[in-house]
């Protein structure tokens, strides 16, 4: 299903739902992470794409102070009032809508009431960032019902998605995710330095690499308990670590410690904090090295590192799952695959793969057919491409 597909189902269930024409829709898509793992919140380097699935949620303005909000894959309508969002006690999806909401609102936006109907093609829990295109569509979609409340640019709209799941939500994730649904570029991969947020696109040639995603079907929890929150907290413990040891070098997190303070640390940091820094110091060059490969040309040696970056996630930074870890292993075996990766926060979720173009079909059977002999289960397998950002669009207006 692409994107006018996307649009059009949105448009049809809300009038199915709500009796009438909607006047807008904010479209939004996910993402895969090729390079840069955890780095975004170590203030480093990610290289990322937006991808051709994504979250449609078609809407419109009401007179009354209250929204109503539907999703086509959820049952209910939840109902709020937009100026003071409340988090429901059991962290559905709607908590990412009312976030957004939230913070528009913080930013001066005074956001009133409106109806939306959610629909998706990108699986949620997979890896792919599902959560960033309902953050991403939902404030497409109410900046335009309320055009000219705030003055906003693209980065401080990923920003203002971002404290979304930060504060509403509660799951402590950097910027990447909401950064690439609005960032997108066909055909392009995405390279971002987190803390500068200098941002360059870098082609990636769909006559010679394609992107699977192969999603283990196992899923992630993100959010509060999980172990991302405790991979942040050895990061930043870590980083303290060093700038007590190195108290003239002005470091603030990971990305400012060098490949040589983090050999010199060896046997002194403690063991696990050692692992974790030895993971994102290595990764931010992993990042920078590859997006100059794929500039070159050179998508062998980008594909590389996408891998030695999975055997870090393995041995160093200890985030993904077995599931995972067998489809890159399992793709890795295939002749004409460039390389793969845990793609975003892990344990569980999804493998990038970077492979070339005339493999898919096979690829896609021996992926099928090892998952399932290994882990007696199904992987859904995604064939991808890089795709276009996050927009709005008005109904009414001519295409
Ligand atoms: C999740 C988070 C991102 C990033 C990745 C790991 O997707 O939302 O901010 O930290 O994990 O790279």
């Amino acid at each position: 299903m692409d994107r006018s597909e996307l649009i059009e189902e949105a448009r049809v269930a809300f009038v199915s739902r709500f009796g009438h024409e909607p006047e807008v829709v904010g479209v939004a898509p996910g993402r895969v992470e090729l390079l840069g793992n955890h780095t975004d919140y170590n203030e480093g380097f990610v290289l990322t794409s937006a991808i051709d699935r994504g979250i449609a949620i078609a809407g419109c303005a009401r007179e009354v102070p209250s929204a109503r909000v539907t999703s086509l894959d959820q049952e209910g309508t939840v109902t709020f009032d937009p100026s003071a969002p409340s988090k429901d006690p059991n962290a559905t999806w709607s908590d990412y809508v009312k976030g957004v909401v939230d913070e528009l609102n913080k930013a001066g936006a005074t956001i009133g009431g409106f109806d939306a109907l959610i629909a998706s093609n990108v699986p949620s829990g997979a890896g792919v960032s599902s959560s960033a295109a309902l953050e991403v569509a939902t404030a497409q979609l109410v900046l335009s019902l309320y055009p000219h409340r705030l003055m906003v640019d693209a980065m401080g709209l990923a920003k203002l998605c971002q404290r979304a799941e930060n504060n509403f939500v509660g799951a402590p994730v950097g910027v990447l995710d909401q950064f690439s649904s609005i960032f997108g570029q066909a055909g392009h991969a995405l390279f971002l330095d987190c803390r500068t947020l200098e941002h360059r696109t870098v082609r990636l040639p769909a006559d010679r690499a394609r992107i699977l995603i192969a999603d283990s079907g196992v899923k992630h929890a993100l959010a509060l308990g999980g172990g991302y929150r405790e991979r942040r907290a050895q990061c930043e413990e870590a980083a303290r670590w060093f700038a007590a040891r190195y108290p003239n070098d002005g470091i603030k997190t990971l990305r400012d410690v060098t490949p040589e303070m983090l050999e010199a640390s060896e046997g002194k940091l403690e063991a696990t904090l050692a692992k974790r820094a030895r993971h994102i110091v290595y990764e931010n060059m992993r990042v920078k090295m590859g997006a100059e490969a794929l500039q070159g040309g050179n998508i062998a040696a980008f594909g590389e590192m996408m891998s030695n970056t999975h055997e870090s996630i393995r041995r160093f930074f200890e985030n993904s799952a077995p599931e995972v870890d067998a489809l890159v292993e399992i793709a890795q075996e295939q002749r004409g695959v460039y390389g793969a990766k845990l793609s975003g926060g892990g344990w569980g979720g999804s493998a990038v793969i970077l492979h070339e173009p005339d493999i898919t079909e096979d690829l896609c059977a021996a992926l099928a057919d090892g998952y399932r002999q290994r882990f007696d289960r199904d992987a859904t397998l995604l064939p991808t491409v890089a795709a276009q950002g996050a927009e709005s669009r008005r109904f009414d207006d001519p295409l």
